[in-house]
């Protein structure tokens, strides 16, 4: 990532402030398109569901982790209904002690709150059958990117699965200054997909989002 990589801890730091003035409600975590909240949740549930179940080769339902959750949008109405456990991982406290009323119905069966930035988070070896890593990349340098799925791959369950799902940029690195991130495109991510030693074992892109923002792909890593 050239310069943003020499630049790391601004790249960090800037974020962490973009993101505490940021609102903590659905609308905020998707940067005023709360709408498209519900098309994006029920496509992502399809994906999960492929992999989910009973039998050799499946996923199991015990415990998954939501990465860069945010107030819990993904936690309450996808990996929840799903998972008997969920853990949450963010870098924003305020989004964190708002998930704790967002998620107040179930929330019995939340585990663990992390307040981490992922470039420094190390997952649990062995607890993980999902890791959701939804709309955070971009605020990870390429080598903390690989680092960290490296690290998740340490914890995931037998037959556990790591799900990317995120903006991919027509071509080339893309940075936004305001929110401090970059949109990768879809090769760099398989690029460092690959560099973590991870393989793609299914990729679908998300239909029906609006068309004047960046494409978003799912990516089921293992
Ligand atoms: C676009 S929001 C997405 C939230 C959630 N994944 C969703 O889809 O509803 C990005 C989230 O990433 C968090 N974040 C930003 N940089 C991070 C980092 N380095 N480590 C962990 N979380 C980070 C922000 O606090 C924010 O909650």
């Amino acid at each position: 990532m050239g310069d943003i990589t020499k630049g790391q801890t601004t790249f960090y730091s800037n974020a962490e402030g973009y993101w505490k003035d940021v609102a903590p409600t659905v609308d905020g975590m998707l940067g005023g398109y709360g709408s498209i909240s519900n098309i994006d949740l029920n496509g992502s549930k399809a994906f999960l569901q492929k992999f989910l179940g009973e039998g050799e080769g499946k996923t199991g339902s015990a415990c998954a982790l939501d990465c860069g959750a945010g107030i819990g949008r993904i936690t309450k109405r996808l990996l929840l209904p799903l998972f008997s456990t969920v853990d949450l991982v963010d870098v924003t406290e305020e989004f964190l002690e708002q998930a704790k009323t967002y998620l107040a119905e179930g929330g019995e069966r939340v585990g663990k709150y992390h307040c981490c930035g992922l470039q420094d988070f190390v997952p649990e070896s062995g607890r993980y059958d999902v890791i959701w890593i939804q709309w955070v990349i971009g605020h990870l340098t390429d080598d903390h990117l690989v680092d960290f799925l490296q690290r998740c791959q340490k914890s995931l369950r037998p037959n556990g699965l790591i799900v990317i799902k995120d903006n991919v940029s027509y071509e080339g690195v893309v940075p936004d200054d305001v929110d401090s991130s970059v949109c990768r495109d879809l090769d760099i991510v398989h690029g460092l997909v690959s560099r973590a030693g991870l393989s793609i074992v299914h990729e679908e892109q998300q239909m029906d989002f609006p068309k004047e923002i960046y494409q978003v792909h799912t990516l089921a890593l293992r």
